[in-house]
């Protein structure tokens, strides 16, 4: 597929100021509550407006509430669900999911695998992106083995397939160690963490790895808005 991509976030994608590839998987990695979900709905927004189909797999709480996120930011969630542009997949509702796609039993990475692979296949010759928030919870009963074989499969797959993916992991889930290596099969790392003192927390977003691209990794300072998501402040902007 051709075409550059870009997260959708003002500040971020100067960051990378030529965007990334489609197959480009990125991991968003960070404290609870930094924002990653926001991010999400950001990514998600700009794939919508630049004609790609956005799949969303919900593990940490209902699809629902990415449908709030999206609506908050005007987005026209309905006609873009029953177009088929817009893919929120219910991976948390461990009973009976009231939603039109859902992956039940999420509790074998290989038949995770299985349904997010027949599920990319429901839209041949499309710009896919993909998000699953977060992959860390998917992956909390696994051994490192199993873990790292499905990631090498997976992420391999996802880029023969110009699927562009962004993939949540929640700091302090998953081994420190298994996270590092996992990163290593990233092509762009974000790191999203709390920074500054205990009275004045500071939100930090750091881009790492952009492979052959130019890209600047020094951290910034960022804030979240109700209209607009996440705000990143110029690198000499007093908050
Ligand atoms: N639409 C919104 N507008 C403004 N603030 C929001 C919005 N959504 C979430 N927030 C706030 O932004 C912060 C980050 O929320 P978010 O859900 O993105 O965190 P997260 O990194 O996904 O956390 P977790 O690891 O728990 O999923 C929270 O403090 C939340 O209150
Ligand atoms: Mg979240």
């Amino acid at each position: 597929m051709s075409g550059r991509c870009f997260f959708g976030v003002n500040g971020l994608d100067q960051i990378i100021p030529e965007g990334m590839e489609y197959g480009t998987q990125i991991l968003v990695s960070g404290d609870t509550g930094i924002g990653k979900t926001v991010l999400a709905g950001q990514f998600l927004l700009e794939g919508l407006l630049c004609g790609d189909t956005c799949i969303y797999v919900a593990c940490d709480e209902s699809p629902s509430v990415m449908r709030r996120h999206l609506r908050d930011y005007k987005v026209g969630v309905q006609a873009y669900e029953n177009a088929g542009r817009l893919i929120l997949v219910d991976a948390y509702e461990e009973g009976e999911s009231k939603e039109k796609y859902f992956i039940a039993n999420q509790y074998s990475l290989e038949k995770y695998a299985v349904m997010e692979r027949l599920l990319l296949q429901r839209f041949p010759g499309r710009r896919l992106r993909l998000v699953v928030d977060s992959l860390s919870t998917l992956l909390i009963p696994f051994t490192q083995e199993e873990i790292l074989e499905f990631h090498r499969n997976r992420l391999k797959y996802l880029r023969k397939n110009g699927v562009l993916t962004m993939d949540i992991m929640v700091d302090g889930v998953l081994d420190q160690r298994l996270m590092t290596i996992a990163g290593h099969l990233y092509n762009v790392t974000v790191r999203m963490k709390f920074g500054g003192s205990e009275g004045r927390p500071d939100r930090m977003i750091q881009v790492g790895k952009v492979k052959s691209g130019k890209f600047d990794a020094v951290p910034r300072r960022f804030g979240i808005s109700p209209v607009f998501g996440i705000i990143i402040y110029a690198a000499d902007m007093e908050v």
